[in-house]
């Protein structure tokens, strides 16, 4: 097991608190072997799937562990087929994968990717949400005026997610998994100040450290609003991971900020994981049954431990979040 605390009951109730009980030196197939039983047979969606990317990794690993069909939803169709075609490569599978182009960042675009699903997928038992957006390095807003990092990795998921409710609904045991990072303990969501004052006070990693409290207070909001019905919400931190996330920094911008040497390289201080380890934490999430009874914690795989921001576990929080994204999708979600 790995070091660090361990779940703490009195989190059940409240559907708060991190779960540290993520084996680090696990991989996503030695996760996924353990819960294959769980896996086979299921209709998954992940969103945020071109190569390198950890929904690519998820999506090569359930589609090996025996599940059914595999929605892949993201910006773009070739780099999703690329991901497809290495999967199919690697062995020969049974599962249906589809790819389905969504843009997060356009309301648009997530109300007909969402409804694509729906025709593909009357049911789905477990929906990944781990696209994502970070350090876009100039202020710009969607299509709705909504500052990018927040409208693309809350908004546009918190509009997928609802969307596809009822698919997940007439699951008999579904899940969402939203994709976090210790990166949100650098800001609560902007709730008065979600485009930075225009942008004029805009600093990227801030608005990705915003996103990511907006996935964890998502993930709380879900287990309220949701938590007598067969649906669970877990979010997870897979750690730090060499991926396509930081591929808007320049060396100059990652040296300075400690993410690299003056070389380049990596920083050793920094505790790299491995996709496939990052990953784990993914399938730990969507299949362990030991967490139904944990609805709206957080796992990690990575830095969180129990240093979750308390703003990022609290229900009053979660309750606004969830009022300030119906407001920017124009649509209210009671359940
Ligand atoms: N890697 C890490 O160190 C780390 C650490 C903590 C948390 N995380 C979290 O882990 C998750 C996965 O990150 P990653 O490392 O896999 O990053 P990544 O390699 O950058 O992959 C992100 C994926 O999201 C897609 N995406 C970006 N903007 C989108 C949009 N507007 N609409 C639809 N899809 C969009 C990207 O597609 P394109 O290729 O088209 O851009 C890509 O497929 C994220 O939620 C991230 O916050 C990562």
């Amino acid at each position: 097991m790995a070091s660090g605390a361990k779940w703490d009951p009195r989190f059940a109730a409240a559907g708060r608190g991190v779960v540290t009980d993520v084996d680090h030196d696990l991989t996503s197939d030695e996760v996924a072997d353990k819960f294959r039983e769980y896996i086979s047979g299921k209709t998954v969606v992940i969103t945020g799937c071109s190569s390198q990317s950890l929904g690519a990794e998820a999506a090569r690993c359930i589609a090996q562990h025996g599940t059914k069909r595999l929605i892949l939803a993201s910006r773009s169709e070739s780099r999703m087929r690329q991901v497809i075609e290495c999967i199919r490569l690697s062995s020969e599978l049974a599962c249906e994968i589809i790819p389905v182009e969504m843009d997060l960042s356009s309301q648009q675009s997530v109300r007909s990717a969402a409804a694509e699903v729906l025709k593909l997928a009357p049911a789905i038992d477990i929906l990944i949400n781990s696209a994502a957006a970070c350090m876009i390095p100039k202020y710009t807003t969607t299509p709705e005026g909504i500052e990018m990092t927040f409208g693309t990795n809350h908004i546009g998921h918190f509009l997928f997610t609802n969307l596809l409710m009822p698919a997940l609904l007439a699951s008999a045991n579904a899940r969402v998994v939203n994709v976090t990072s210790f990166g949100h303990q650098f800001s609560n969501v902007r709730f008065d100040d979600i485009n930075f004052d225009n942008g004029k006070s805009y600093e990227p990693f801030l608005a990705y450290a915003a996103s990511k409290s907006g996935n964890l207070l998502f993930t709380l909001g879900l287990a309220m609003k949701l938590g007598k019905t067969n649906l669970r919400a877990i979010a997870t931190d897979p750690g730090s991971v060499q991926t396509g996330i930081n591929r808007l920094v320049t060396k100059e911008e990652s040296i300075l900020r400690g993410w690299s040497l003056p070389d380049g390289q990596p920083n050793p201080a920094i505790k790299w994981t491995t996709p496939a380890k990052g990953v784990a934490s993914y399938i730990k999430a969507a299949y362990d049954p030991d967490l139904a009874n944990k609805n709206g914690v957080a796992i990690t795989a990575g830095g969180m431990d129990q240093s979750i921001a308390a703003y990022a576990l609290d229900r009053e929080g979660a309750e606004r979040l969830w009022e300030l994204s119906e407001k920017l999708v124009g649509q209210t979600f009671e359940y």
